[in-house]
């Protein structure tokens, strides 16, 4: 048996509940692992507040580290025993064991912490492959401005490090002077309370009138038009998140008249697809945290059994870094 928190409904935190569930042994292509921590993400939300819809009920969580306890056939790269980690669909990490794909697993190397592993595994992989992989024509070269939005929370922290580790300037935006002060410690080049300050009129001023390469803005409807506006010419503008809600629906003809933009809405769930580009993914970010270039900040621990306080916290932006829950 494990405690599982679960949803029946959709809604607030208060469809939130404390559930026993029983854990049977794993199937071929599956694993048990018996999490040491368990990640909070602003996907989770989504998933409860139906943003997201899912069939109920649903154990929530997408993100994880614990022990291996057991593997089901044809499962070669993980055995009992073994520390791991993952992002991975379907949700479920919200539990102090569950049974799930084996694909998206990996084994976390010893330096990194349980805590860490799940702090860091859906935030720090999305950070990868949005500043690895979704770069705009002609890619991100040191000196380069990109803006990127929410830059003090979970997401926004790893990125503010990983973007100076590659010499970009990443002008971040957060709710509070006190929010800017951390992405600023953690990497940010320049920063824009977008509470008080127009984060356009910002970047004009810092990028010289040019405009920044790229805009990475998970913050979504609030946010999308002031992005926009903050692009260069041929510059790309990654949507990857809702946090104030969904983008209203784009007339195409905008991105021509605002000078011949690029958007894409990716998900790390295209990128991490097959287990080759999850390792390949995951290596990349254990060298960036093993290197000491990234640390992983966990700034809010709860019981598992406080799951719904802990989305009350993260849904008014109350928190910074990544947050866990233990089991
Ligand atoms: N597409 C993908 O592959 C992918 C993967 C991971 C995460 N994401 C997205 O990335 C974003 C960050 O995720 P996270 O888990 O690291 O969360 P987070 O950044 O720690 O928390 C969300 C932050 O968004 C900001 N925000 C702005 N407007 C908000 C509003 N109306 N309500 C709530 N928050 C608001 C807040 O920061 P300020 O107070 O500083 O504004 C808040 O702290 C989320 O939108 C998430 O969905 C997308």
């Amino acid at each position: 048996m494990s405690i599982a928190i679960q949803i029946r409904r959709t809604g607030g935190p208060e469809v939130i509940e404390v559930a026993e569930v029983r854990v049977g042994d794993p199937g071929a292509g599956e694993i048990r692992i018996r999490h040491q921590a368990c990640g909070i993400n602003f996907i989770d939300v989504y998933h409860r507040n139906g943003l997201y819809a899912l069939p109920l009920p649903l154990t929530l969580g997408m993100e994880g580290a614990g022990v291996v306890e057991a593997v089901g056939e044809g499962v070669t790269h993980l055995k009992p025993g073994d520390r791991a980690a993952y992002a991975s669909q379907p949700p479920g990490a919200y539990s102090e064991v569950r049974v799930m794909p084996a694909k998206c697993v990996v084994k976390l190397p010893d330096a990194i912490s349980f805590e860490e592993g799940a702090a860091m595994m859906l935030k720090g992989l999305t950070v990868q492959y949005l500043l690895r992989k979704t770069q705009p024509q002609g890619g991100l070269q040191p000196g380069d401005f990109i803006l990127f939005h929410a830059a003090a929370g979970g997401v926004g922290l790893i990125a503010c490090q990983w973007a100076r580790a590659m010499g970009v300037q990443l002008i971040g935006t957060a709710g509070s002077d006190e929010k800017c002060a951390l992405a600023l410690e953690h990497g940010a080049s320049h920063v824009i309370n977008y509470q008080r300050e127009n984060f356009v009129e910002r970047v004009k001023q810092i990028t010289g009138g040019r405009g920044v390469k790229a805009v990475y803005d998970a913050v979504g409807k609030d946010t999308w038009d002031g992005s926009l506006d903050c692009l260069q010419p041929f510059g790309l503008m990654a949507s990857y998140g809702n946090a104030s809600g969904p983008v209203a629906p784009v007339a195409l003809a905008t991105l021509g008249a605002k000078g011949s933009l690029y958007v894409t809405r990716p998900t790390i769930f295209t990128h991490i697809a097959t287990r080759e580009a999850t390792q390949a993914m995951a290596d990349d970010l254990f060298g960036m945290v093993t290197s000491g270039k990234v640390k992983i900040r966990v700034d809010q621990r709860y019981a598992l059994k406080d799951a719904a306080q802990a989305h009350v916290d993260l849904e008014s932006r109350r928190t910074t870094g990544s947050s866990v829950l233990v089991p």
